[in-house]
Order: structure tokens, then sequence, then C-alpha cells
């Protein structure tokens, strides 16, 4: 049940580095990511897959010494679009075309109402919204991970500048919003890994309005 996965992921502190997650169990934790909705289908930022052992501890450096960067077998890095500009959202709207095989009137007008939307506001306010989608995938590929019994520990807790640096995310309109380290706990040495799995109750959370 998912739900039993979902009890077991924790957010791992201490990864064993002998371990290799399979790239078949990587694959399905990044489609689960590449089939998460987002709004107006845009899609609008992409995943970068790093094993290199080199630019992984570069990338620790940036983000307070986190071991599970260096000690899990891959890490994903979450990138936002930087901005919404008229050939992103062109090149999705054909795609949708194209993919279909059909071109729909409500549809290119729903084109042209956020061609005159998006591309005018400010960047910042743009690559915003496109983070939150971002988010989104970065929930899936959590709850991917758990389901596939792979570890894994989103963070936030980096500097994303630097990031953007040692993954020249810039020059490809990228900025990275988040980090997922892949690997296997090593139960021995992670404080984390026998704390009762603590949420605020039901009733604290949900409202139900009959
Ligand atoms: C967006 C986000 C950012 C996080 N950043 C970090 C981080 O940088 N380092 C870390 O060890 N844990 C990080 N966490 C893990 C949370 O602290 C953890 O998910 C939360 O305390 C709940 O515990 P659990 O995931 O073990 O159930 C982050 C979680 C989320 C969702």
């Amino acid at each position: 049940m998912l739900i039993d996965k979902l009890n077991w992921r924790y957010a791992t502190k201490k990864m064993d580095s002998s371990k290799t997650v399979p790239e078949d169990k990587v694959e399905r934790i990044l489609e689960a990511a590449r089939l998460a909705p987002t709004s107006s289908g845009l899609q609008p930022y992409e995943i970068i897959v790093v094993t290199n052992p080199d630019i992984r501890a570069r990338i620790q450096e940036a983000a307070n010494g986190q071991a599970q960067i260096t000690e899990g077998s891959h890490l994903l890095v979450f990138a936002a679009w930087d901005n919404y500009t008229p050939e992103r959202i062109n090149s999705m709207f054909d795609l949708v075309n194209e993919e279909r095989g059909f071109t729909n009137e409500g549809w290119e007008n729903y084109r042209k109402m956020l061609l005159g939307l998006y591309p005018p506001r400010d960047a910042q306010t743009n690559y915003e919204h496109a983070a939150r989608q971002a988010y989104i995938g970065f929930g899936l590929a959590i709850t991917a991970a758990a389901f596939e019994e792979v570890d894994a520990t989103p963070m936030e807790g980096f500097n994303p500048e630097a990031v953007d640096e040692i993954l020249g995310l810039r020059e490809r309109g990228l900025r990275s919003v988040t980090l997922l380290p892949l690997g296997y706990r090593e139960s021995s040495g992670d404080w984390l890994v026998n704390l009762k799995k603590v949420r605020r109750a039901k009733e604290d959370f949900v409202t139900e309005v009959h």
C-alpha cells in the first residue's frame, strides 16, 4: 500500500555509499516526475541527474556539506525556467498539436491568452510560478522513490546561485529549485531513522465541509 511506503520513507540523513540505486528504479522515479501535472501543461522545469562524484562534491559544498549528496548514488536537481517566453509557451502548445494531430480554436485562444499574460510579467514572478510547478514533480519523485523503496532526502538547504554556476544552469535559462539525493539508508549511522514520524493530527490538518 502506498501509505505504508510513505510511512517507511523519511528524510534520510545518512546513506550507504557502497550501494547504487538500479537504473530502472531511477528511470521510474524520473518518469513519475515527467508525468506530474503542471499549470497549463507547460512543464516549466527540467531535472538534471548528477552521478559524477566530483560535481556532486562541489554541490555538497554549496549545500552546507550535506552528506547524502555524495553518499547517495544519484542526485536529482529540479531546475525551473528562469522566465516564460513566447518561444517556450509556443513550443509546448505546438507539441500538443503535433502529438494530438489536430488544432482546436479553444486551445489556440488559450495559447494567445497565456502569451498575453506571462511574457510581459517580470522574470522573477514567472520563475516563481515555474518553481511551484517543479515542486509538484519533486513531490511525485519523492513518492515514487518511496514506492520503489529507494531512500531520498528532499533538500532546499543549498545555495541555488552556486548550484546554478556549477551546473551551468543560467546559460540554459534554468534556476535550481530543489535537490533530491537518491540512495539507501545507512541505519546504523542515522540519528533520524528510528525516530517516530511526527505529523499534526488529521483533525488539525483536514477541514471537512459537508
Ligand atoms: C522542500 C523541502 C526542503 C527540505 N530541505 C531539507 C534539507 O535541506 N536537508 C534535510 O536534511 N532535510 C530537508 N527536508 C526534509 C524535512 O525536514 C522533512 O521532510 C520533514 O522534517 C518531515 O520528515 P520526514 O520527511 O522524515 O517525514 C526538506 C523537505 C522539504 C519538503
